[in-house]
């Protein structure tokens, strides 16, 4: 299978248009060695014709426009998305769809039965379409059982709750349900290679690191790097925990996590531009890298 990151930032993207964080103003002027990178999302596929979306950012049409794979190819009106999988209702996650609303088909969209009452209430862009495109929603279940796409070949999809938070606007933000967030497994089915994508993750508890420990290539949470970054810089009072982001460094954190997976290849995904993993000459950097844990960009594709 072929997966491709669209977009590695988290919310805002980096830089971010209000934002003159060390990182942000550093990559503005050019003093910094580091990408600038889109808001988070991956496309997969087996055939490299035919796509699932994890995710549609606010940047899907810049995205789109630097992967020629998924771009036009037959006919007036044509497109490689064949469906679009939803691992949450945030905004930076959903308002690509909004840019998707020329769509010649109904969008295909596979997401929880919780981030479908928050794309109908809270931010209504299910609703919304309805005078477009149209959306197709198809629950993705939640208990261990498998689920196939149609036109999406030879990959099948296991999915399961996280512990972490449904976005601020939600109307059950304060009230945790299973499935405001999900991890979900891709499993090429003639090959058996897994790949486990959660790029927001506030906890690693045993079903995770089960997961973790089957697969063979991670895309997991790299928002943050220590669980104030956002205190110390003046940003938010938010921590890192709070709004369902487990840090990277520490104790507990996503580094001591990852080195109990010996096998797996492992990306960090959805950076915030706070995060100094983003500068490549940091030391946070050379912590990842003699720890055998790489950064995803925009525009990486992972051959497996
Ligand atoms: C998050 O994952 O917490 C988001 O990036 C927040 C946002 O979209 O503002
Ligand atoms: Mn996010
Ligand atoms: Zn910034």
């Amino acid at each position: 299978m072929k997966i491709r990151v669209l977009g590695s930032g988290a919310g805002g993207g980096f830089p971010q248009w209000n934002c003159n964080c060390h990182n942000c103003h550093r990559l503005r002027h050019g003093e910094m060695k580091g990408k600038a990178r889109t808001q988070s999302s991956i496309a997969v596929s087996t055939d490299n014709k035919n796509w699932l979306l994890f995710n549609t950012s606010p940047d899907i049409r810049a995205q789109l426009e630097a992967f020629p794979a998924i771009q036009p190819k037959e006919g007036i009106r044509d497109t490689g998305i064949k469906a679009i999988l939803l691992i949450d209702s945030q905004i930076d996650h959903t308002t690509g769809m909004l840019m998707l609303r020329e769509s010649r088909n109904p969008l295909e969209v596979y997401c929880t039965d919780m981030v479908q009452q928050d794309l109908t209430t809270g931010f209504p862009l299910f609703t919304m379409l309805e005078s477009y495109c149209t959306v197709n929603y198809h629950q993705i279940p939640l208990r261990g059982q498998s689920f196939t796409i149609p036109e999406i070949e030879d990959l099948r999809f296991y999915a399961h709750a996280l512990q972490s938070k449904a976005p601020p606007y939600s109307p059950h933000r304060d009230f945790p349900h299973d499935g405001d967030n999900i991890g979900v497994v891709i499993e090429q089915i003639s090959t058996g290679k897994k790949v486990y994508y959660a790029p927001g993750l506030g906890e690693v508890d045993r079903r995770v690191m089960e997961t973790m420990l089957q697969v063979d290539c991670l895309l997991v949470d790299g928002t943050f790097w220590t669980d104030d970054e956002m205190c110390t810089q003046g940003i938010s009072h938010k921590r890192a925990r709070e709004i369902g982001h487990l840090p990277q460094s520490g104790e507990g954190g996503m580094i001591e996590m990852l080195n109990k997976v010996p096998n797996a290849r492992k990306f960090l995904i959805h950076i915030n531009n706070t995060n100094p993993i983003l500068d490549e000459e940091s030391e946070e950097r050379k912590i990842l890298e003699q720890n055998g844990i790489e950064v995803s960009y925009d525009g990486l594709e992972i051959d497996l």
